[in-house]
């Protein structure tokens, strides 16, 4: 077992400072702009004497993976909003917390094939590119902290393409479900950084939960139980997702309650684009 996270000599609250320090808030309009300094929380090393097993012991941990997690006014980390927005739009059939009438079959009943699934791979990929490329150029300063999380998918999906090529498939152009949701993101991203950050959360997050067990199912059905590149992360991946689940919360703590709520809000479309790409693998 890994020894503890390390936990500051100066105690607890000195990190939490430690890791909202490089943020300053700047309001203009409905949209805060968090102007970020050039070193990125995620790479500031803390190192501290732990005791571990009866002995201390040097530890280090970024302060991203430390972060404790910032609640908003109602004192629920607003991750946590996101996600029981989110678990209420499944149907029973998908998740125990979902509430929704199902309006396609359970994944269970799935009568996938490669045609399909190459569609909904091609247009996957459409999206986490234009996902990737969005935080990567950082039209608004804070994108930039959600750039080479380690979850990025676009490169692994390049390769699991090319083995299908070289297994002999045609890989289909690009259609509609996944050029249009990556227009609209890239329009998103420019004029409304609170809706674009709910789509940037439940796309990622959807893949590792729902997406890998479809991923599973339809590799048993029609892959022969190969695993993709696309359901392979490199390190740990839930340490990779709580890394993410503390800057999303870093940087909604300077949020108002209606951009929160705003974020909130949009989660239904992104189920809605989210769904017109699986419905490639179903129908
Ligand atoms: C057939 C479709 C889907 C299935 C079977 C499915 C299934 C699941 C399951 C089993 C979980 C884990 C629940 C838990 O933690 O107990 C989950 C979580 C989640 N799903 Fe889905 N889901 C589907 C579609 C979607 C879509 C379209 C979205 C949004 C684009 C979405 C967003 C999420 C999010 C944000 C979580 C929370 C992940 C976390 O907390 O780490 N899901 N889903």
């Amino acid at each position: 077992m890994a020894p503890p996270a390390a936990a500051s000599l100066s105690g607890p609250h000195a990190l939490a400072r430690q890791a909202l320090s490089p943020f300053a808030s700047r309001r203009s309009g409905r949209l805060s702009v968090l102007v970020v300094a050039p070193r990125p929380v995620s790479s500031l090393p803390v190192a501290a004497l732990v005791p571990w097993r009866g002995r201390m012991v040097a530890a280090a941990a970024t302060a991203a993976e430390m972060a404790p997690a910032v609640s908003g006014e109602d004192g629920k980390p607003f991750v946590e909003e996101m996600r029981a927005v989110a678990m209420r739009l499944h149907t029973k059939d998908q998740a125990n917390e979902g509430e929704k009438e199902p309006e396609a079959p359970p994944v269970s009943m799935w009568e996938p094939s490669v045609e399909g699934y190459l569609r909904f791979l091609v247009d996957s990929k459409v999206v986490f590119q234009m996902l990737e490329a969005i935080v990567d150029r950082a039209v608004v300063p804070w994108y930039a902290e959600f750039s080479n999380t380690g979850l990025e998918r676009s490169e692994q999906l390049k390769k699991d393409l090319e083995w299908f090529r070289l297994q002999g498939h045609i890989i289909p152009e690009p259609s509609a479900p996944g050029t249009t949701y990556a227009s609209y993101l890239e329009e998103l991203a420019e004029k409304d950084p609170q809706a674009f950050i709910c789509h940037f959360y439940n796309v990622y997050f959807a893949h590792t939960a729902g997406g890998r067990m479809i991923g599973k199912k339809v590799s048993e059905k029609i892959l022969n139980k190969e695993e993709l590149e696309f359901y392979k992360w490199e390190g740990n991946v839930s340490q990779l997702l709580q890394n993410v689940r503390n800057k999303l919360n870093q940087v909604a703590s300077s949020w108002s309650r209606g951009e929160k709520d705003h974020c909130l809000e949009e989660t239904e479309k992104s189920f809605k684009y989210s769904g017109d790409l699986l419905r490639h693998i179903f129908t």
